[in-house]
């Protein structure tokens, strides 16, 4: 452990939203933390912040006045950079941009003794570049916090071409030291987290903009079916449609135009609106004192009885859903799982299949299914309380409502979306999970670490890769090929990685095994 001990001193430069954060962190710690920025108003401002927030923890009995007083106590106000000369770490967390960090990393190198550590919070600027020009590069490292700071667990340790490994590992421990989950992550754009996210919400996007779903029921399956803590339409809504916007356009010109990273139209248009989210009372939602409740578009309940369930096929996919089949009285269920291809549930003349990366209607056509309707991916069908379903251009209206009402009568609120390749969440999980095994094939980091950096800095229920290590990697890999197909575009292009491991049949966590 090469944690750096409660008695070394932190610099925190920048006290705005996340540098007040990072010093509160540090200060909880037990370190002796100075903050510095260029405006002495934003470091009262920044204190007050804290002390009101640690008040509210005293309050709710999480912490004793007496520690919110320690813990004030350590936190000191610098009027001058030249106070930061004893830190054995300072966390640059100003303006990002970078030349104006390139020139404060500068400075700080006349002020700090060779040792001291320099590390920056910047969520899109290249480590690398930052340390470009530095007397000591190697001492640059990335230590990059989630909003808010104080509650978010993941920091992110980058590395850039010149970072020192011991100064990277230094920066982990301390991290994990200070309570939070630390991962590895190579200087490349978004690093782990802001790269990887980016289908959560341009799925979504380019699922409303098709017509697929509108963008509350689809918040509702995401969140209900999912499992994520919020659904991508309220969460920009939440962190602006300004700054999401940026953020995506910011990595898709970093990594050249590559089209998976392709920022939305239907955002640009609420940018060029002006409808920036809560804090301009409208984004998708209204926000108005006025606004209408929204409503999710469910299914009126269809009254049929369920007789009798035949599943044919593989149902490892689906293991939660045929656990509960099992637990339906007065139902003659018959499994036959004694075939290769994915599980058929056929219930009257409906055709009930986990959809993959194919419309359903071009399924229906090339798997020969009279009455297919696709069903959309839960995290766990035993708890979910929605399901999002669609049916394939051929089938018959009676074979929709034989699907509704059998996911009704499992307790499902059901939402009938129009036939588009990977429904909501199974489209989302295949493009995070592959967009998470790219990261992996291209060094950025590890595949533990794409599962804690995606759970710990953004709320995922569980990580895209374990995700896919459920319902198996072959399945991730049919719905991408099947979105290549149905789109044709390079967006879906699958990862080297996922080619390979579903060649070789193993899954992506076996990776490190050795033959
Ligand atoms: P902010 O605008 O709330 O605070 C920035 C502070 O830096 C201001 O108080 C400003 O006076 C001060 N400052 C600007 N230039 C300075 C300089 N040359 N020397 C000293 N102080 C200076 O910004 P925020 O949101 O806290 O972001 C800061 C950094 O953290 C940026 O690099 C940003 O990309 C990164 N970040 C932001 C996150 C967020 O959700 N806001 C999340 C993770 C990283």
């Amino acid at each position: 452990m090469t944690a750096l001990p409660p008695t070394q001193t932190i610099g925190v430069i920048g006290a705005g939203t996340m540098g007040a954060g990072i010093a509160q962190v540090a200060a909880q710690a037990g370190h002796e933390v100075w903050l510095y920025d260029l405006s002495a108003a934003a470091v009262d401002a920044g204190l007050h912040h804290i002390s009101t927030g640690l008040d509210k923890l005293v309050a709710r009995g999480k912490m004793t006045s007496d520690h919110k007083d320690a813990v004030m106590g350590r936190l000191k106000p610098a009027q001058d950079l030249a106070q930061l000369a004893n830190a054995a770490l300072v966390v640059e967390v100003i303006v990002e941009k970078l030349d104006v960090k390139q020139d404060l990393f500068k400075k700080l190198e006349d002020i700090c003794p060779s040792d001291t550590i320099l590390a920056s919070n910047t969520s899109s600027i290249s480590i690398t570049s930052i340390a470009a020009g530095l007397t000591h590069p190697e001492r640059l490292v990335g230590m990059h916090f989630f909003n808010p700071a104080p509650i978010m667990k993941l920091v992110e340790v980058v590395s850039g071409l010149a970072t020192s490994q011991d100064v990277a590992t230094t920066i982990y421990d301390t991290a994990t030291a200070w309570g939070k989950k630390a991962v590895y992550a190579k200087s490349t754009p978004g690093f782990i987290v802001n790269r990887v996210a980016r289908p959560f919400y341009a799925e979504a996007l380019r699922v409303v903009q098709e017509g697929g779903s509108d963008f509350a029921t689809l918040d509702a399956v995401m969140r209900d079916c999912g499992g994520f803590r919020m659904g991508p339409f309220e969460l920009m809504d939440l962190i602006g449609h300004d700054v999401n916007y940026a953020v995506t356009n910011s990595v898709f010109d970093a990594y050249y135009g590559d089209p998976r990273f392709l920022p939305s139209l239907v955002q640009k248009e609420l940018v060029n609106a002006g409808r920036l989210g809560r804090k301009t009372n409208a984004g998708f939602y209204d926000y108005q004192d006025t606004a209408q409740p929204i409503k999710i578009n469910d299914y009126p309940p269809v009254n049929r009885s369920l007789e009798r369930i035949d599943v044919v096929g593989d149902c490892s996919a689906i293991a939660s859903l045929i656990a509960i089949l099992k637990t339906l009285e007065g139902v003659d269920l018959q499994i036959d799982e004694n075939r290769a291809k994915p599980a058929e549930i056929k219930i009257g003349s409906a055709v009930l299949k986990l959809c993959d990366g194919r419309f359903a209607t071009v399924r229906s056509r090339e798997e020969g299914i009279e009455n297919l309707i696709h069903f959309d991916l839960a995290l766990d069908y035993a708890t979910t309380p929605r399901i999002a379903i669609a049916k394939s251009l051929q089938a018959t209206n009676d074979a929709l409502l034989e699907a509704v009402a059998f996911f009704q009568r499992l307790g499902k609120q059901v939402n009938v979306i129009e036939d588009l390749p990977g429904l909501i969440v199974m489209r989302t999980v295949a493009m995070l999970a592959n967009e998470g095994a790219d990261a992996v094939h291209q060094q950025v980091c590890s595949p533990q670490d794409v599962d804690i950096a995606m759970k710990n800095g953004v709320n995922y229920p569980i990580g895209p890769l374990q995700w896919t290590k459920r319902i198996g990697l072959s399945t991730v890999y049919e719905t991408l090929k099947g979105l290549g197909q149905s789109y044709g575009e390079d967006r879906y292009r699958l990862s080297p990685l996922i080619l390979k491991m579903v060649a070789a049949g193993r899954e992506l966590d076996t990776l490190a095994e050795k033959d």
